[in-house]
């Protein structure tokens, strides 16, 4: 198997109706793996930090595109308010099945919010963010639509853009193969899990993107399994 290059493949989750139930199942495999392989605890660290070097006052305000059932929202409203930080959250996904699930499993947490948007249709320069937020879901674009999506989510962000995807890499592909064999019980989460490793990511191929955005900083750095958070910061305008 070939690994030097994306495959252009879609997920089930991308091209076909799925049921209510399958589709839950399948989200809560996502949720898991997300859980168990370190994907919510890497954005939230890296957005911790940022908060705290970041002066603001009043609450924080994040998007997350592609938010699926709301699982990283949920992890994320938890830890912010062990912490006494007020945030706001809003979720965008194009499924809207998916946020039928969101909102049912976000009923505890007032301070999510979910809407329904393409991300590559969408507008949202008058809605401003301090953070967005896009985990697992650029990869679901092709090579020709992700500096598009980048695009949008800089144009409704105030300070940094954090990208939380998988790396391309033959041994993630053969360690998810074990991983779901104990940990994934969805049929959809175990195909989708395996075409997301080889539609994913390289690091050098994040570096030739971020040359498309000279006028924000970047910073993509590995972690634990496999995966690569790539912050898209705003430059601060240098005093005249
Ligand atoms: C693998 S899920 C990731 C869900 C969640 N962000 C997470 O980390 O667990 C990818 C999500 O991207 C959404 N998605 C794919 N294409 C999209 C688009 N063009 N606009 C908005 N959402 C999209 C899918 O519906 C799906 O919920």
């Amino acid at each position: 198997m070939n690994f030097k290059k994306r495959i252009d493949r879609e997920e089930i989750m991308d091209h076909t109706t799925i049921e209510l139930e399958p589709l839950a199942a399948a989200y809560r495999d996502i949720n898991r793996s997300n859980e168990l392989l370190g994907g919510y605890s890497a954005t939230f660290k890296t957005l911790r930090k940022l908060i705290a070097t970041a002066r603001s006052s009043g609450p924080v305000r994040i998007l997350d595109m592609g938010c699926g059932d709301g699982g990283m929202l949920r992890y994320l409203a938890e830890r912010f308010r062990k912490l006494n930080i007020t945030v706001e959250f809003l979720g965008l996904d194009l499924n809207s099945d998916a946020l039928v699930l969101a909102r049912e499993n976000s009923r505890e947490y007032q301070e999510i919010t979910f809407g329904c948007a393409n991300i590559l249709e969408y507008h949202g320069e008058a809605l401003r963010y301090d953070y967005v937020l896009c985990t697992l879901t650029l990869h679901h674009f092709s090579d020709h639509d992700i500096p598009r999506v980048i695009s949008v989510c800089q144009s409704c962000c105030d300070r940094a853009v954090i990208i939380n995807d998988l790396h391309r890499s033959k041994t993630a592909y053969y360690l998810f193969k074990i991983f779901s064999a104990i940990f994934i019980r969805s049929a959809i989460a175990i195909n989708d899990g395996l075409i997301s490793i080889r539609r994913a990511f390289r690091k050098r191929e994040l570096q030739e993107l971020s040359k498309k955005f000279p006028n924000w900083e970047h910073k993509i750095k590995w972690h634990w399994a496999y995966r690569y958070i790539w912050v898209i910061k705003k430059k601060r305008p240098t005093p005249s």
